[in-house]
C-alpha cells in the first residue's frame, strides 16, 4: 500500500553530510489503540494526551555513501545498541518509498530519554517519532519548500510505520489517530490535532506516572495487537472505541470531569480485559496496580476530587487529574500511592505541545 501524497519528487540535490536533532514526547491514550491490520492501520480510532516531560532526544548524523543498502549505527545514552537495529531496519524498509534518500547515507543515530531507562514507559512512541522527525527534517533540507503542515503530516505518517502510537507524538495536546465519522480530518494514516472545542478544565491536565514495574514487558505490543485477530470480543471492542470517542467529544466541550473519568477508566480496564480474554491470555497488571486503583477509587469517593487512572500495556499506572486539584492530589499520591511503586519511583508530567527541533 503506497500513499502517493508522501512519495517525494526526485530531489534536486543531496547534502554530503550534516546532522539534525529532535526532541519528541511520549503520549498517553485515553481511548486505546489495540488491534491493527497490515501496514500499521489501526483497528479503531484512538485519542491521546501528549506528554510534556517524558521525551526522547535523537540526533541523526548523516554522511553520503556510494555502497548499496541501509547503513547505520545506533547508540542509546552513549552505548552502541545493536539490539535496536532490527526494528529500525524494519522501519527503514517500510518508509524507503517515502524517503528514497535512506540508502544513500550512512547514519549515526544517537538517542536518550528524559525518563529512567527501562522504566517500563512506552519509549517506542517518543523514540520512533523522534527518529521520523529527524528524517523528515533532513528531507526538508533537500526540499526546502515543504510547509510546516505537510512536515507534521509526513512525520506523523512515517512515525506510525515505526510504531502506531508514535504518530500521536508529533503535536499536542490532544491527538486523534484513526478514522472516526464525527472527527473531521481524522485518518488511519496519521494523527491530527483534535479539531474541536476543549473546555478549560482540561488545560494543563496532569499525569503522574507510577512506576509499578520497571521490568521488560512479558508480551510485546505487536504480539498483543495480533491477538485481537479472532478475539471473541474484537468487534464489540472496536465499536466501543468509536462510541467512547463520541462521548469524549461531548465531554471535551462541556468539561464534564465525571463523565471523563468513567470513559477513561473503562477504556483502561477494557484494554486489559482484552488481554485477559485473548488466546493465549495474559495479565500485565500486578498486585500493586490493583492496590493503586482501589486507593484512587476510595480517595475519589471520600474527597470528590477528579482523580482517575489509565493504563498502558503494562503494570504502571497513569494518574490523571485537573490542574486546579493538583496540590491535594499530589499530596495524596506521595503519601499513599508511591509506596506501591518500584523503588518509590514516579514521574510528574502534564500536557505538552509536541515535538521540537533542537539546534545544536
Ligand atoms: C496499549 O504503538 O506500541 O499503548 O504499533 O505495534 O508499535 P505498535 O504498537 P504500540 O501500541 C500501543 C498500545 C497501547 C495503547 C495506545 O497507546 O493507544
Amino acid at each position: 500500500m503506497i500513499v502517493s501524497e508522501f512519495v517525494p519528487k526526485p530531489y534536486k540535490f543531496l547534502l554530503d553530510s550534516g546532522s539534525v536533532t529532535y526532541n519528541s514526547p511520549s503520549n498517553i491514550a485515553l481511548v486505546k489503540y489495540w488491534g491493527k491490520e497490515a501496514h500499521q492501520i489501526p483497528a479503531n480510532p484512538s485519542i491521546s494526551f501528549t506528554l510534556n516531560n517524558c521525551k526522547t532526544l535523537t540526533t541523526l548524523q548523516f554522511e553520503k555513501k556510494t555502497t548499496k543498502g541501509f547503513s547505520f549505527e545506533v547508540f542509546f545514552e552513549g552505548i552502541i545498541k545493536n539490539e535496536f537495529m532490527p526494528k529500525i531496519v524494519q522501519f527503514f524498509e517500510r518508509i524507503e518509498v517515502y524517503l528514497p534518500f535512506l540508502s544513500r547515507y550512512h547514519f549515526k543515530i544517537e538517542t536518550s530519554n528524559t525518563f529512567p531507562h527501562s522504566s517500563g514507559i512506552a519509549s517506542s512512541a517518543s523514540g520512533m517519532s523522534a527518529l521520523a522527525l529527524c528524517l523528515v527534517q533532513l528531507e526538508q533540507r533537500l526540499n526546502p519548500e515543504t510547509t510546516k503542515a505537510f512536515f507534521n503530516k509526513k512525520a506523523s505518517f512515517l512515525a506510525r510505520l515505526g510504531s502506531g502510537s508514535a504518530c500521536r507524538s508529533i503535536e499536542g495536546p490532544l491527538i486523534v489517530w484513526g478514522s472516526h465519522d464525527n472527527i473531521i480530518g481524522s485518518s488511519d494514516f496519521l494523527g491530527i490535532k483534535y479539531p474541536y472545542e476543549v473546555h478549560p478544565n482540561f488545560n494543563n491536565f496532569c499525569d503522574t506516572i507510577l512506576l509499578v514495574d520497571k521490568g521488560e514487558k512479558q508480551v510485546s505490543s505487536t504480539v498483543g495487537h495480533d491477538l485481537m485477530h479472532g478475539h471473541p470480543f474484537a468487534e464489540q471492542r472496536f465499536a466501543q472505541a468509536h462510541t467512547n470517542i463520541d462521548a469524549l467529544i461531548k465531554v471535551f466541550k462541556t468539561g464534564d470531569l465525571s463523565a471523563f473519568i468513567s470513559i477513561v477508566e473503562r477504556e483502561a480496564l477494557t484494554l486489559h480485559a482484552m488481554m485477559m480474554s485473548s488466546d493465549p491470555y495474559f495479565t500485565l497488571m500486578k498486585p500493586n496496580t490493583l492496590e493503586i486503583i482501589n486507593k484512587i477509587w476510595a480517595f475519589r469517593k471520600k474527597t470528590g476530587l477528579h482523580i482517575c487512572f489509565t493504563l498502558d500495556a503494562g503494570a504502571n499506572v497513569h494518574v490523571l487529574f485537573p490542574e486546579n486539584e493538583a496540590n491535594e492530589i499530589r499530596q495524596f499520591v506521595k503519601a499513599s500511592l508511591i509506596m506501591h511503586c518500584q523503588n518509590e519511583h514516579f514521574i510528574e508530567d502534564n500536557l505538552g505541545q509536541g515535538a521540537q527541533p533542537i539546534k545544536i
